[in-house]
């Protein structure tokens, strides 16, 4: 049976958008990123990225989904009856299979960090958390490898119960007490001393610290955290029933989504500076830094551990919307075929992953081009293959499509937003997009 799977309710919809958008994109890739490009200078791109390329990207893929109704290898085509624009899905669903694997090399440091502090918890070990070496962690590759196993058996596990039954319930209390606990790290971090030098790092923009690396790496950072480019929000739209609200769901994940960024810096930041790390750690810096901080805590061993399980369930509502991808488009949304193509899926999944997650070990020496394996892997997806993706739509939206109806589904208009966001969707944001790429090859 050829049946286009559907959300229960429009919050359905919301709540999964959100959990794909939210995850390792704003917890750990965002100080790390931030560390690396001049903190301030970095947050400053981020956010006038996200709210004037990333939003009515956002915006403009929901309506997408909302118009074509299917899987995006078709939906291009359904669309504007010209078969090779599909390509644009195609690419999208290239870009996830190496998100993915590069994505659960981070779910697996987490789960085998969930393992460790249970184990000390239950072993009433006096270490402290920073006595787990991150160093001896990620350079372990049967260890690494195992950890991604299972952030991919899970994520397969929880795509092959279907989009309705998996997630939305949870994440309606999982996704608070996250925000929650962030905030508590948040003041804890400021309250160490030295905590202001950090602050003031990720806070205050240096103008001298702009780079042309880094503005493509902030809009990359941009595409990473909306999900954008991978048609990944396209597939969820499609589910979504008649009376979904795009403008209203971009803009409050958009919301939730520099939310958290901050929320993340503002954590990780002052920490930094009172324990004299340095910003520029790279991929690690999240996992060195956060048990400094948590030692600091009464029980901290306990909030560690309930903080890495809600930050693997933000991971896993992400991961789920790549594998769901792949899903949505092997199966041509035949719910029969899910199973054996999310267990296909998933097993090539982990094979992409060993080298990525090698490269903190074993193949830790092999450098190219952006760095490590896992390095460029990152790179060809945020910075190229998805900003083509959204480019690729953007040419599809503004070029191709008829105006009237994408202002049908754009749906009410009370504050007269359809015309700049269509002129931005067809005249601005393309040359945006061409333009940091072209620099970027200069
Ligand atoms: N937005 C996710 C995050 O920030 O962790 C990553 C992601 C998920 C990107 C799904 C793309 C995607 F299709």
């Amino acid at each position: 049976m050829h049946k286009q799977s559907q959300w229960k309710s429009s919050t359905g919809f919301i709540l999964a958008s959100a959990g794909s958008a939210i995850g390792l994109g704003a917890m750990w890739k965002f100080p790390y990123m931030a560390g690396v490009n001049g903190g301030g200078a970095f947050l400053l791109m981020f956010l006038v990225f996200t709210i004037f390329v990333g939003l009515p990207l956002l915006i403009m893929e929901f309506t997408v989904g909302k118009m074509g109704k299917t899987y995006t290898t078709k939906i291009y085509e359904k669309l504007t009856q010209k078969k090779w624009l599909n390509i644009i899905g195609w690419n999208g669903n290239l870009a996830v299979f190496i998100l993915f694997g590069f994505y659960s090399v981070i779910g697996g440091w987490i789960i085998i960090y969930i393992f460790n502090v249970a184990l000390q918890i239950i072993t009433f070990s006096n270490d402290t958390l920073s006595a787990v070496q991150f160093e001896a962690v990620i350079g372990n590759p049967w260890l690494t490898i195992a950890g991604q196993g299972v952030f991919i058996l899970l994520t397969m596990v929880i795509v092959m119960m279907g989009v309705e039954k998996g997630l939305e319930k949870a994440s309606k209390f999982m996704m608070p007490l996250l925000f929650i606990f962030l905030i508590i790290i948040v003041i804890k971090s400021l309250s160490l001393d030295g905590a202001y030098e950090g602050l003031k790092y990720i806070l205050q923009p240096r103008l001298e610290d702009i780079t042309m690396e880094g503005v493509l790496f902030a809009l990359g950072q941009s595409f990473f955290t909306l999900s954008l480019g991978t048609t990944g929000m396209i597939t969820y739209a499609s589910y979504a029933s008649k009376e979904m609200t795009i403008k209203t769901s971009a803009v409050s994940i958009v919301a939730m989504n520099i939310l958290v960024s901050v929320l993340a810096g503002l954590a990780i930041f002052p920490a930094i500076a009172a324990f004299g790390y340095k910003p520029t750690e790279g991929p690690g810096l999240l996992f060195k830094v956060l048990p400094k901080v948590f030692d600091q805590m009464a029980m901290g061993q306990e909030f560690y551990l309930i903080f890495l399980i809600l930050f693997l369930f933000a991971a896993l509502t992400s991961s789920i919307s790549l594998l769901e991808l792949n899903v949505s488009n092997f199966t041509k949304n035949d719910n029969s075929k899910r199973k054996p193509v999310a267990l296909y899926a998933s097993l090539l999944v982990f094979v992409i992953s060993i080298p990525a997650t090698l490269s903190f070990s074993i193949l830790k020496g092999v450098q190219f081009a952006a760095g490590t394996i896992f390095d460029n892997m990152d790179f060809l997806v945020s910075n190229i293959l998805m900003p083509l993706g959204a480019l690729g739509t953007t040419l599809v939206v503004g070029q191709l499509l008829n105006k009237d109806d994408l202002k049908t589904h754009f749906g009410n208009d009370k504050f007269k937003l359809f015309m700049p966001w269509y002129y931005l969707v067809k005249f601005v944001l393309p040359v945006v997009i061409i333009l940091i790429f072209i620099v970027q090859f200069i």
